[in-house]
Formats: C-alpha cells, structure tokens, sequence
C-alpha cells in the first residue's frame, strides 16, 4: 500500500499525542444549560469521570485546541462517538479576521510537513473515539484533499468498493460563488471524504435521496400498473430492477444542489468560514440516528452542534476560537429545541 511520507512523521510516538495526562489539563465547565447542580460558581468536570448511569447527557460546547482537547475526550468517550464531521483549516495560507481581530491563522508557516503531521494526528485521534459503526466526514479543498485521502487510507483503510473499513466516497460538494480566474478553471468545488471505521456503518440514502418520480430521467423504462402508479425497471449484469415512483434514489457524490452561503444569507452568523446547515443535514441524516453522537472538533459558526441539536442527535462541539464559541453558544440557545448542554474550558491541573 502507498504510504505518505513527510518530515518528521515517524518522529513522535502515537502515546505522546494520544496520552491525555501529558497535557496537565482537565475540562472546566463554566456554565450549564437546563443544568441541575449549577450553583453559579465553574464546576470542574473532569473528562475520565464517567457519568452515572442516570446522570443526565450533557451536549458539549468546549473552548481549546484540539490536540489537547481530542485526548482528553479520549478516557469517556473512546468509542463512542457515532458520526464526526470536520471542516479543518485547508492550508489557505491566509489569515481571518472578523472586524480586524484574528480568528484563526491558516498560513503554517508555510510548511506542508507541519500542517501533514497536525492532519495525521487528528485523524488518528478521530478514529480512536469513534464507535466501531461510526463515520468521519472531513471537508477539505483542492488544497490539501489528496493528502489527506493518502493519510486516511494508511490510518482507516481503503477499499474499490464500499463493503469493507475505510474510504466510502469522495463527495464534491459543487457551488456557484463569485470571482472567476483569468488564468485557469474557477475552482467551484470543496471535497468531502467519506470514512467509516468498520465495513458495519450507518448509511440511510433513502433519507437524503430525490423521490424517483414520475419524470424521465435516464434509460429506465416506465411502466404504469392498474392503480396509475409509475414504475421504473432495468436490466443490468442479467437482473432486473424495478423501482416505484415513491422511492427514494440515493444521492450521488456530486452535491450541486446545496447552495454555497450568499454574504445577505439570513443563515450567516458572521463566521468567515462558515457552511450552510443543509450540507451539515445530509451528512447528519445520512450517517447517524437519533440520539446518537455527533462530534465537530472545528465548530466554527457551530453549523455541526445546531443541526445535531435540530436533528435530535446528542453533541460534542470545539473550537479554538472564542469567537466560534461564542457565536455557537448563542446558535445553539436560539435553536428549536434545546437539550442540556455545557460550556467548558481548559484549566491546567493544580500542581
Ligand atoms: C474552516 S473553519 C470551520 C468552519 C465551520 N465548519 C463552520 O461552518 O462555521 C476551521 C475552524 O477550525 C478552528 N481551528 C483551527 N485550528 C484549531 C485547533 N488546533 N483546534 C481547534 N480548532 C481549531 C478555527 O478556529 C476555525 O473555526
């Protein structure tokens, strides 16, 4: 199998990035919704506490890095989490801002290896908390996607069809937004690929997918039975498939039908990178179930934990940014329905 190598991979130990102790942090809660035993004063939560049976479930909003917050999350919730959707930075080289204050710097200085290790880490963090039927979703540009298809190979697996681990799909997600190049095509497309950690994953096309109709559309051939129901048949490799009219067909790998977010999109909450929900609703209906956990270690605008919420699915969501938390934290207080949640921190550990 083809390996990528950079500088420096194979010069940390796993342990040292995955060992949560070596990060002499813990998780402070400072501030509970719909929480129960908040007296007003930060309640330290520490992650290796494992809730009771009938303690309440906590969604998660927590302010930090990931590298220290990934390991942290590890001693609960290692092979737990169900569905992970990350939109990590895409090596942009660029910087942003949001009214001249810094949100987060994409520029690495420069240097492909360091942005190819933090990617490596990541994945490898991702793959130990997701559950043996979960998904990774990682949405990515023409950037850096070809690198990160290689790596995520070597660390979840590849295969030419979809019955084994490993990769699933490559999805373009295909938009029309303004500015187009002199010099070579406009680039009109992010990347999403598609992971599952085992060849046993929760996939429900027929949730996301077009009702076949009564429309022609390819070399189908139509028949209508005696109740005025269109059906649609094929003979392919020796068989025949027959489909109704109500059913569902499951959506390609081309996304062209979800709108990038116009600058006046009532959506937008003033996060410079932020997705629309739709994109973040097929991913969740597709790849999980109710109640089921849904982590985005890069919220930003906090699309991911807003659907999830909407959708019924518990959350873990974090980010570096306060601006991303804050700006989540207020998403999610205006959602439809809001479970308990809380708001957490890194402290360091008392010497
Ligand atoms: C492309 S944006 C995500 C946008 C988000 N999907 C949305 O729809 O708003 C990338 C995010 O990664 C966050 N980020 C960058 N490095 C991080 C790190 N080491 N740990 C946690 N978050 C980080 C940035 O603050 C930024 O919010």
């Amino acid at each position: 199998m083809a390996e990528l190598i950079w500088k420096g991979k194979h010069a940390k130990e796993q342990e040292s990035f995955i060992n949560s102790t070596l990060a002499s942090q813990h998780l402070c809660t400072y501030e509970s919704f719909e929480g129960e035993s908040f007296d007003g004063q930060p309640t330290v939560m520490p992650s290796n506490s494992t809730p009771a049976p009938t303690q309440r479930w906590y969604n998660r909003l927590i302010l930090g890095d990931k590298s220290v917050i990934l390991p942290l999350l590890l001693p609960e919730f290692a092979g737990q989490v169900n569905l992970i959707y990350i939109d990590p930075p895409f090596m942009t080289g660029r910087t942003f801002k949001n009214d001249q204050q810094l949100i987060y710097s994409d520029k690495w200085g420069n240097d492909l290896d360091t942005y190819l290790q933090w990617l490596y880490e990541t994945f490898i963090l991702l793959k130990l908390l997701l559950s043996s039927n979960g998904s990774l979703y990682v949405h990515l540009d023409w950037r850096v996607t070809h690198y990160a298809r290689v790596i995520l190979d070597e660390v979840f697996g590849s295969n030419s069809n979809a019955g084994g681990p490993g990769f699933k799909n490559e999805i373009i997600w295909h938009y029309h937004s303004g500015g187009r190049s002199q010099k070579r095509y406009a680039s009109k497309h992010d990347t999403i690929l598609f992971y599952s950690k085992s060849s046993q994953y929760c996939f429900h096309g027929e949730r996301i997918g077009e009702l076949r109709g009564t429309q022609k559309r390819n070399h189908m051939k139509k028949w209508v039975d005696t109740d005025g129901h269109t059906h649609w048949t094929i003979h392919s490799a020796g068989r025949l498939y027959s489909y109704g009219e109500n059913t569902h067909m499951t959506p390609t790998d081309v996304w062209s039908d979800i709108s990038h977010l116009h600058q006046k999109d009532p959506q937008r909450n003033g996060y410079a990178t932020q997705k629309p929900a739709a994109l973040l609703e097929r991913v969740i209906l597709a790849s999980s179930e109710e109640n089921d956990l849904v982590l985005d270690c890069f919220c930003g605008s906090g699309v991911t934990p807003a659907v999830a919420e909407q959708l019924g699915r518990r959350w873990i969501a974090c980010d570096q940014s306060e601006l991303a938390l804050k700006l989540t934290h207020e998403r999610i207080l205006t959602s439809d329905r809001v479970h308990p949640f809380v708001i957490q921190r890194l402290e360091k550990d008392a010497k």
